[in-house]
């Protein structure tokens, strides 16, 4: 079986060249790959690229094939059928992905319909069972709530429940845990781990926070301004990571974890672990 996403890309902006310069991977149905990298790295620019949601003044050139297709060359229509049913996004910020002026439940009915003739009492099944399986209780008064009456640990789930809802082969997650306290975190990976194993699919996973990676990747890419620094599993990032780079990363992650004051200029937290 080929791979199901293959990537080559390369993204300018007028003012900005070589926001993605000659970035390529591979993702395996059902594996689960991270990309690391600190601020203005490329990595929300990597999962609009392949979604096409850049905006129109940014050039990109290279392939995005999706099952043998190249996405870069869909027409619209096609890429509206593809967008949320085969490949999902879920962003970041829990609270703005959400309308605020919309109950629950009439959000996760527009994402149903958006995509499926199939009536609302089938959907909306297909919603509880998702729901529960992102931990969520699900009951009437749940659904019937606004977005600022859940918590934002459970908007992020409500949002995962909704980019899962079509069963997408591929799961694009940009910085989902970032606005979580460390719990909710875990809980998040946790269901990201269960995404996988359960409803089979593959997840392209982003964060800046090096911790997030280990438990949950089968591979970790580490992008530095545009390209791949490394590619590896968990095991050989953390253990033996080749580029400087990565070791710089790896280091910086460790001081922040540890007493030392990682504040001190004096200390060169750049020295390789
Ligand atoms: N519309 C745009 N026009 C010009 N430059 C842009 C535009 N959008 C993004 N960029 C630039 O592209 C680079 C990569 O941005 P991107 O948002 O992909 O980084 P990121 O790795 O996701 O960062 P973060 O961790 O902060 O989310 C940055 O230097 C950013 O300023
Ligand atoms: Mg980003």
């Amino acid at each position: 079986m080929g791979p199901l996403l293959r990537v080559e890309l390369s993204v300018n902006y007028p003012n900005k060249p070589k926001v993605l310069d000659n970035l390529s991977f591979e993702i395996s149905p059902g594996e689960i790959v991270g990309f690391a990298g600190q601020s203005g790295s490329g990595k929300s620019t990597l999962a609009l690229s392949i979604l096409r949601l850049l905006p129109k003044q940014a050039t990109v050139q290279g392939r995005v094939e999706f099952r043998e297709k190249n996405l870069l060359a869909c027409s619209a229509s096609e890429m509206r059928q593809i967008r949320g049913k085969e490949i999902a996004l879920a962003l970041q910020a829990a609270g703005s992905a959400l309308n605020p002026h919309l109950r629950i439940e009439t959000q996760i009915k527009e994402a149903w319909q958006a995509h499926e003739k199939a009536s609302w009492t089938i959907g909306r099944k297909r919603a509880l069972d998702t729901l529960a399986a992102m931990n969520l209780e699900c009951d009437e008064s749940f659904l019937r709530r606004y977005p600022h009456q859940v918590s934002i640990g459970q908007a992020q789930r409500i949002i995962l429940a909704m980019a899962l809802l079509h069963r997408p082969a591929l799961l694009i997650a940009d910085e989902p845990t970032s606005a979580l306290d460390l719990l909710a975190q875990v809980e998040l990976l946790t269901l990201l781990k269960k995404v996988s194993r359960e409803f089979g699919a593959s997840i392209l996973y982003i964060s800046h926070d090096l911790a997030t990676f280990r438990h949950l990747c089968h591979r970790i890419c580490v992008l530095n301004g545009g390209s791949i620094a490394e590619c590896g599993t968990p095991e050989k990032i953390f253990g033996n990571p080749g580029a400087e780079f990565t070791r710089n990363l790896i280091a910086a992650h460790h001081a922040l974890n540890s007493s030392q004051d990682f504040t001190d200029p004096q200390k060169n937290i750049s020295t390789p672990i």
